[in-house]
């Protein structure tokens, strides 16, 4: 089965990717490198291209005889989608109506969608269940819900079967090491803080006076190679059903304090913590129900512990080059 990955040269697709070739599928990766690395493409064929780009993908999808595709090319920094609404309406909304019309001239029926616990906006309760009302805080969620609303729209017109699944904090990375989590500001908490720890250079902890037990964000990990996992078991399901709407998330909260004493215990060393205001818009917890994913995708999730183990393990593997120059503003989103 030939499957169409955008951005695929990305954190989460380039995971997904080995995963799918391990499972003897072949993942055409779709990515115009914005925020990827070309020498992530290593598990089958790269289409060099944009998704706004409807001509590209639907030379992709017809050339290599696409049956599914699975959609994570996006923007997504939270920040920055504060103040270029326009970049992260243009590309991800506009990238995934472009890719759904490529589909429907090159009659491909199967399509997975990356969304984000940021669809929901502030939780109203201790675990946010699928039919939660969705109010994004940032431009970012509101792109996500946007593509969300043009695809279930789209469906039934189209004859389309489709997964949104609604992913909360990703974090981890391949255990054996070929690829792992590496953006150009890393804003993300889990990698900043091994750095930090690694490098003896401070964290910066965002908010530590959210209405959460010790004052820090709260927070749902879920390890990317798992996730991975999740997105071929949704391409199965769509053999039997015509739409899956799930989080896919352990349903289980740590604070970013909480997080930290991980990472110092695992590692045995101590981090410099430098205390910040909460950002703007920034919930004080979520964390999924996970109840609705247990009932189509039975599986183990590996633990906060086991990610940090291996992100450290990897790193050092690498001589923990990118760990020690990693950013500073460690943000829980
Ligand atoms: N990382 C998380 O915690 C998280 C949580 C929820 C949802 N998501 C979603 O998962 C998906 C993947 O996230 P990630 O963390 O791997 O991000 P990433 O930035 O590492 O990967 C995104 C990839 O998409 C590519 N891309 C962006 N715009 C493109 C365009 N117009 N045309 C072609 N390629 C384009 C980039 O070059 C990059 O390789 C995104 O849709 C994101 O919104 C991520």
């Amino acid at each position: 089965m030939n499957i169409l990955v955008t951005g695929g040269a990305g954190y989460i697709g380039s995971h997904t990717s080995k995963l799918l070739k391990k499972t003897g599928r072949v993942p055409v990766v779709f990515d115009n490198l914005s925020n990827g690395w070309s020498e992530w493409v290593k598990f089958g064929p790269f289409a060099f291209g944009d998704i706004r780009d409807e001509e590209a993908l639907f030379r992709a999808l017809t050339g290599f005889k696409i049956e599914a595709v699975i959609h994570f090319a996006a923007k997504a920094y939270v920040e920055e989608s504060t103040r270029l609404p326009e970049v992260y309406f243009d590309n991800n909304v506009n990238g995934t109506i472009s890719l759904l019309k490529a589909m429907k001239r090159a009659g491909t029926k199967t399509l997975v969608f990356s969304s984000s616990c940021a669809t929901y906006g502030n939780a109203e309760t201790a675990t946010i269940r699928e039919d939660h009302t969705q109010a994004p805080t940032n431009p970012y969620g509101l792109s996500k819900l946007m593509c969300e609303q043009v695809i279930s729209a789209a469906a039934p017109v189209f004859g389309l079967r489709y997964a949104m699944l609604r992913y909360f904090n990703v974090i981890g990375n391949d255990p054996e090491g070929e690829i792992f989590e590496r953006h150009e500001p890393e804003t993300h908490v889990l990698p900043n803080l091994v750095s930090a720890a690694m490098s003896g250079s401070s964290f910066c902890l965002f908010g530590t006076n959210h209405a959460t037990p010790d004052g820090t964000a709260v927070r749902d990990y879920v390890h990317v190679m798992d996730l991975g996992q999740a997105h071929i078991k949704a391409i199965t399901e769509l053999s039997a059903r015509d739409r899956l709407v799930s989080n896919v998330g352990t349903g289980a909260g740590t604070s970013v304090r909480e997080l930290l004493a991980i990472v110092e215990k695992e590692l045995a060393l101590r981090v410099n913590v430098e205390e910040k205001p909460i950002r703007p818009g920034d919930p004080p917890r979520l964390v999924a129900d996970d109840g609705y994913l247990r009932t189509w995708f039975d599986h183990n999730f590996k633990s906060v512990s086991q990610a940090v183990r291996e992100i450290a393990a990897t790193s050092r593997g690498r001589g923990g080059e990118e760990l020690a120059s990693g950013g500073l503003n460690g943000q829980a989103d």
